[in-house]
Parts: structure tokens; C-alpha cells; sequence
């Protein structure tokens, strides 16, 4: 009988090894952060402007800095003009004049790298346009061979900028199809925020996300949003960081501002990469709420992106713009409609308050300029918003120097959580499970805010998924310090990415899950409310003997959660011992398998996925696990009575 082996960690039952373990189910050692596991938003890879945001048109507000066509194609006589504009912060607009030649006059958008048209779905065409004379538009669409497939026209009388608009239902699909706007009547015309919208998005809201994308971080369950980044919080200079006051209003009156991650690979050279911020502030506190996620907006801290070349810092004596953000950001979310802040969220479609609770300042900082900064946000946070978290940053990795400097200055700032990055190898992982067993209990918190396993080539294989999902019983079992974590980056376009790994992969119609995504999710959806000692040998269970297990109890179902990752070439039986109840009953177990280059890819999505098996057998209070080699395991117990 296995319960009555000895106290040693592997016992032979005839030609079978099992590996013995122990919890105590009645000794909750941490308690997990409902907001625990979460995503973390940056427009990166073409993740906002071309992805989650489901507007088709690139560029449609022609403010493109120094190449107010870029994304157009244009014929005929048009001119980029800003006289009497329609929009006062996205002046430049399309001048358009026929005369009737043969070449036409008119304007070609190419979407971003395409626009995703589905066959049966509808959506909606606007512009903004002036006309002297009454006009007419012609709009056609082409397909990825050329042909024109579909066409209607839109008439157009005001002397005034209004707004025209026009449904059509596609009759044809195609990833990477064009549109075209011709005038086709004698005269001029102007033309600005030339918008395609699919009529479906995520909730049906207006302004909205693409489907499938948002209803995969909702499938997620995550319990945090950050946003919106990331270096892209920073900027290459100060004038292009992500200033959210700018992201929210009306959507034609968002400046359109460059985006950092443009020009920062040249491998992965992306010259059309800007921010209409059609997706912004008031959008992302929306999505987390839809998704049930709990926001955490990311601020400038006063310093532009330290890799790049600018490195611009605000000086002391003018932070006060910087802090007041901060101040206002806080009056946005929670504020009442009758505060100035609070009356804009409300006319956005919000009245109640977003319920704002964590806010970090400053990214991937370094130096003591980093903290100098921190301290005037802290000390004017605290005095009029104690109740708000302050996240600050341990800088760019974990471990080193700048790793070591910012650590204690966050603790003599007293920040309630302090985030930490690390993009590291798969063996980094590994032998990190153990990282925060040690960690000091009385200063802040830890939020682990940007992490993935980086192979070799940088993959989304199952190797660099089993790697993050044996290091994470490590965050869960030191919950009561780890109170947040977000694998980063969250979304890649498969044809205008800069930087992967990433979390979901899609092109301008499809999308598909990473072995990656899955861990997260498992994690998610099982993540308990209390952690239990799970022990081999009375020690945590870290990476001895290729397995890496933490135990949670979900107080409201009563259930014993045990997750475990086997690292190991071969398949094992490990025997877990409940002590404190008498008779186990396995509900679920859920196995992630696979070999270390396994990925999920369009044609094979589901190539790599976690599936149900077989359930353990229960003797008493003992419950015998096979564990497939390399795989990740999670098995929910209930108590029989
Ligand atoms: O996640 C991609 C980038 O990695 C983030 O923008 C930055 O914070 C980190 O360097």
C-alpha cells in the first residue's frame, strides 16, 4: 500500500518508482490574490491599431507624421490639406478633384498588411466629407487576385463636414483585400476619418474589438489588465509617449501619434506603425471590465524609453503635469460625473466608476533618476489617494545591478507593489521556481509583469510553455508575496510582428491559441483561494527530481487543487498523500503534454492543447498520479464523506 511506504521521497512498488508527496490540507500558507493571473496589453506586433481594435483602415485620419498618405494609394489630383479642418488635434484631410479624366481621382487603403473581409458578415463605411457641389463616391472593393468584387456608392451633399455613412454585407472572404473611394461625379471633395468597421465586435460596442481576439482574453479568465504598456508608456522621446489624455473623447479628435516599436527592429522594420488610439484609455478600462479582469494602467514617470537614443528626462521642477495625469487618470476612472474627469467618462458611456484600484508609474526604469521621479508621484498619490496601489519597477530584468539598486529604493518609497521583467531561457525558469521562497516578506509585494520563456529561436513551443508553467507553482506558492503576474507580450499580427514570443498569434481573420496561452489559462481557471504546503521530503516541491507542484484549496467549493509539472523523458507515478482528510475523490485531471518543439500554428491550431484523462486512483486519503513525461498536470479533489 503506498500510504504506508516510508518517509522517502521514491519507493519501488515491484518494478514501479513512485515518488511520494505531502499536503496539508488543513494549513492554508498564503492566500491568492483574486487578481491573480492576468494579461498585459502593449501595442506591440501590430497588438492594438491592425489587431484587438477592429477598425480596417490604416492611417484613415491622414496624420501619419510626414506621410499623411501612408497606408493610401492615391490618383488623379488629391492634396493633403489642413484648412479649416474637420478634427482640431488630427487637422490634415483629403482633397479631392475630378474633372473627368480618364485616370480617375481617388484613394486606395491597403488595411493593415490587408483588410480581413468575411463573407455574410456586415460592415459599416463612414467618412467625413465637404463638398461644394453635390458628389458621389464609388467604393470598391478587390480581392488578393485584383478583382474588383463588390461595390456600392455613397452620395454626398453637405457644403459642411458631416458625417456620411453606408453599410454593405460582404459576398466574398479574403484576408488581405483593398478598398477603394473614387469620386466619381465632376468637382471637389473633402474627406477625412475614412472608417470600415465590422458591425460585429466583442459586445457589440461601438468603437469596438475584434471578436475572436477579445473573447480569447475572456476565455482566459484573467484576474489583471495591464496596459497599455510597456517601452510603448515611454516613448523614444517624451513628445511620442502614451499620454492618455489623448486616447480618450472623441475618436476622430484622438491625435494620432507614431508608434515606439516602428523602427526599433531593423529585422522587423515597421515604417506604417502608429497609434491611432482609436483603442484607448476609456476602451481598455471597458475591455477589463467585459473580460473581469481588474485594470492596471501603466504611467510615464517623467523619463523617455532609457534603450533609446533621446533619453529625455523631465525635470523635477516640472513633473507636476506628469503627477496631475496620474491624479486626473484616477478621477477618470473612479470620479463622479460631477468632476471634470468623471463628466467624460460618463458622456464616454461609463457613469458608474471603473473602480480603479492599482496604478504603476514608470516601466522599464533604471537609475536614480527613476526614483527621484517615483517620489514626488508617491507623495502626492498617498496624500490624495491613499487608497490606490502604487506599482513601481525593479527595471528591465531581474537579477543584476539595476535589479539590485531599484529593489531597496522601492522599499525605502514604500510602494505597495514593485514589477519585475524577465525574458529569459526555458532552464532560467526552471531553475528559478524556487525565486521567491526567500524573498523578504515585509517590504512591498511582487507583480511579475512582463515574463515568457525564450528558446533559442524564440518560439512559442511547448518546451518554453512547460518551462512557465513549472515556474509558476513558484509564484502560486509564495502567493502571499507574488500578488500579480502577466506573461507578456499578449498579442502578435503573423505579418507585421516585431517581437515574439507571444501569447496569440493572428492575421486579419483568424487567430490561434500558443501552448503558451494554455498554461495561463490553466492557471486561471484553477487558481484556488488558498495555498496549501506541498511537500517532498518536507520541502517545497522546486524542481527536485524533475517535478515542480504546488497545492491550492478553493474555499468555495471546497476543492484541493494540485498542480504539477513533470520536467522529466520519462513518465512517473507520484503518490500524494492529503493529510488532514480522510478519503480523497479525484474530480478532473487535466494533462498538457507534448514534445519541447510542439506549437499550435493556422493550420494546426489546436496542434498542442491541454486535455482531460484519466482520473488518479484514490485510496483513502492518497492519491496515485501518472504523469506523463514532460507534461503539466492539474487534478481536482474533493473530500469524501
Ligand atoms: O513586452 C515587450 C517589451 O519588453 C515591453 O515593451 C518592455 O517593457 C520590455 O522591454
Amino acid at each position: 500500500m503506498i500510504a504506508l511506504l516510508s518517509m522517502t521521497t521514491s519507493a519501488t512498488i515491484g518494478q514501479t518508482s513512485v515518488t511520494e508527496v505531502e499536503v496539508n490540507t488543513k494549513k492554508t500558507i498564503a492566500q491568492i490574490n483574486p487578481d491573480m493571473y492576468g494579461v498585459f496589453f502593449e501595442d506591440i506586433n501590430f497588438g492594438a491599431d491592425g489587431g484587438l481594435y477592429a477598425e480596417l483602415i490604416k492611417n484613415r485620419s491622414f496624420e501619419f507624421t510626414d506621410s499623411p498618405l501612408m497606408g493610401w494609394t492615391s490618383y488623379g489630383k488629391v492634396l493633403i490639406k489642413e484648412e479649416n479642418p474637420c478634427f482640431e488635434r488630427n487637422p490634415h484631410y483629403a482633397n479631392l478633384t475630378f474633372n473627368g479624366e480618364l485616370r480617375g481621382c481617388g484613394l486606395i487603403n491597403e488595411g493593415f498588411r490587408g483588410i480581413g473581409i468575411r463573407k455574410g458578415d456586415t460592415y459599416t463605411l463612414s467618412f467625413y466629407a465637404r463638398t461644394p457641389e453635390a458628389a458621389k463616391i464609388r467604393v470598391e472593393f478587390f480581392n488578393s487576385n485584383n478583382d474588383q468584387v463588390q461595390n456600392l456608392t455613397v452620395d454626398v451633399i453637405s457644403k459642411e463636414w458631416s458625417k456620411v455613412s453606408a453599410e454593405l454585407t460582404a459576398s466574398f472572404t479574403d484576408s488581405h483585400a483593398r478598398i477603394r473611394l473614387g469620386l466619381v461625379t465632376k468637382g471637389s471633395i473633402d474627406m477625412d476619418h475614412i472608417s470600415l468597421f465590422p458591425k460585429s465586435t466583442f459586445k457589440g460596442r461601438i468603437n469596438g474589438l475584434r471578436s475572436d481576439l477579445a473573447q480569447a482574453l475572456a476565455d482566459l479568465h484573467p484576474g489583471i489588465l495591464r496596459f497599455p504598456g510597456g517601452c510603448i508608456v515611454e516613448g523614444n522621446e517624451l513628445a511620442s509617449r502614451y499620454q492618455w489624455k489623448n486616447t480618450v473623447g472623441d475618436v476622430e479628435n484622438r491625435p494620432c501619434n507614431e508608434n515606439r516599436w516602428n523602427y526599433e527592429f531593423q529585422n522587423r522594420f515597421a515604417p506604417d506603425y502608429f497609434q491611432s488610439y482609436g483603442l484607448g484609455f476609456f476602451e481598455f478600462f471597458q475591455l477589463a471590465e467585459d473580460i473581469g479582469a481588474t485594470a492596471l494602467p501603466v504611467l510615464n514617470v517623467g523619463m523617455s524609453c532609457q534603450y533609446a537614443k533621446a533619453k529625455e528626462l523631465v525635470s523635477l521642477n516640472e513633473l507636476d503635469p506628469y503627477i496631475q495625469d496620474a491624479i486626473d487618470l484616477i478621477e477618470f476612472a473612479n470620479g463622479e460625473a460631477s468632476t471634470k474627469w468623471g463628466a467624460l467618462r460618463t458622456e464616454m458611456g461609463h457613469p458608474a466608476p471603473f473602480g480603479l484600484k492599482y496604478l504603476a508609474v514608470g516601466n522599464e526604469q533604471w537609475g536614480p533618476q527613476y526614483p527621484e521621479r517615483l517620489e514626488l508621484f508617491v507623495k502626492e498619490l498617498r496624500k490624495q489617494h491613499p487608497e490606490i496601489l502604487i506599482v513601481g519597477s525593479s527595471g528591465p530584468s531581474a537579477e543584476g545591478k539595476d535589479f539590485e539598486y531599484l529593489w531597496p529604493e522601492m522599499k525605502r518609497l514604500k510602494v505597495d507593489l514593485v514589477d519585475e521583467h524577465y525574458y529569459k531561457a526555458p532552464e532560467w525558469f526552471l531553475s528559478n521556481a524556487a525565486r521567491y521562497d526567500s524573498y523578504d516578506r515585509k517590504g512591498p509585494k511582487v507583480f511579475a509583469g512582463e515574463y515568457a520563456a525564450h528558446t533559442r529561436d524564440k518560439r512559442n513551443t511547448f518546451e518554453a510553455a512547460l518551462a512557465e508553467a513549472a515556474f509558476m507553482t513558484g509564484l502560486e506558492r509564495n502567493a502571499d508575496i507574488v500578488r500579480l503576474a502577466t506573461y507578456a507580450p499578449l498579442f502578435a499580427h503573423v505579418d507585421a510582428w516585431q517581437w515574439g514570443p507571444d501569447l496569440i498569434w493572428f492575421d486579419n481573420l483568424k487567430m490561434y491559441k500558443s501552448p503558451n496561452y494554455f498554461v495561463q489559462q490553466m492557471y486561471a481557471m484553477n487558481k484556488g483561494t488558498d495555498v496549501l504546503a506541498m511537500t517532498m521530503d518536507k520541502k517545497a516541491i522546486s524542481g527536485q527530481e524533475n517535478l515542480y507542484a504546488s497545492a491550492t484549496l478553493d474555499k468555495n467549493s471546497g476543492e484541493i487543487i494540485l498542480k504539477i509539472a513533470n520536467t522529466k523523458d520519462n513518465s512517473r507515478t507520484i503518490a500524494v498523500t492529503l493529510n488532514g482528510i480522510k478519503r480523497a475523490k479525484a474530480l478532473k485531471c487535466i494533462t498538457f503534454a507534448g514534445n519541447a518543439n510542439d506549437e499550435n500554428s493556422f493550420d494546426k491550431p489546436l496542434n498542442i492543447v491541454p486535455s482531460e484523462t484519466t482520473l488518479p486512483t484514490c485510496s483513502k486519503n492518497v492519491v496515485s498520479i501518472e504523469l506523463k513525461s514532460k507534461s503539466f498536470n492539474i487534478i481536482r479533489i474533493a473530500e469524501e464523506r
